[in-house]
């Protein structure tokens, strides 16, 4: 059953392409938002790098729950993005900042790195693999 589901999900045009956070496309499973709100809440992150941006519901839903729990105005979401969508460059809060460009250019890494507090951060890495812990060396 849960093959199929996923299946479905995945295939439907009326699931995950449909989905969206405060009026942004959100491109998730709602059962993965309640995880990443559960990690989000416990691990308290002082960073979350997403690479995939898309058209920027993710960012927002994670920079809405760092304002939720209170977390300091230095916690950042940072969205990078190969083509980067104006709608995803129309968000304002202040938390989000965007980067254009491959996610696996070690150059851009080192921009996104200087950006990042010093501390342990999240890291949801949309084009390969999902909820990779991400430390800034
Ligand atoms: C499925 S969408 C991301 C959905 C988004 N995370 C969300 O939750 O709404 C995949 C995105 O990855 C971007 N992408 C693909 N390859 C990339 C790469 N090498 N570097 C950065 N972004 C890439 C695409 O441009 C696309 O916007």
């Amino acid at each position: 059953m849960v093959p199929a589901f996923h299946r479905y999900w995945y295939e439907a045009d009326d699931t995950w392409l449909a989905n969206t956070y405060l009026g942004y496309e959100i491109f998730q499973c709602p059962l993965d938002l309640q995880l990443y709100q559960e990690l989000i809440f416990r691990l308290r992150p002082d960073f979350i790098v997403q690479t995939g941006v898309a058209q920027g519901g993710s960012l927002l839903y994670f920079a809405t729950l760092l304002d939720l729990i209170e977390a300091p105005p230095t916690a950042v979401v940072v969205g990078v993005d190969i083509v980067m969508s104006e709608k995803a460059r129309s968000l304002s809060n202040p938390r989000i900042k965007l980067f254009e460009g491959d996610s696996v250019d070690v150059r851009l890494i080192d921009e996104i790195r200087a950006v990042l507090p010093r501390a342990a951060g999240w890291c949801a890495w949309t084009p390969t693999t999902a909820g990779d812990t991400w430390r800034p060396s």
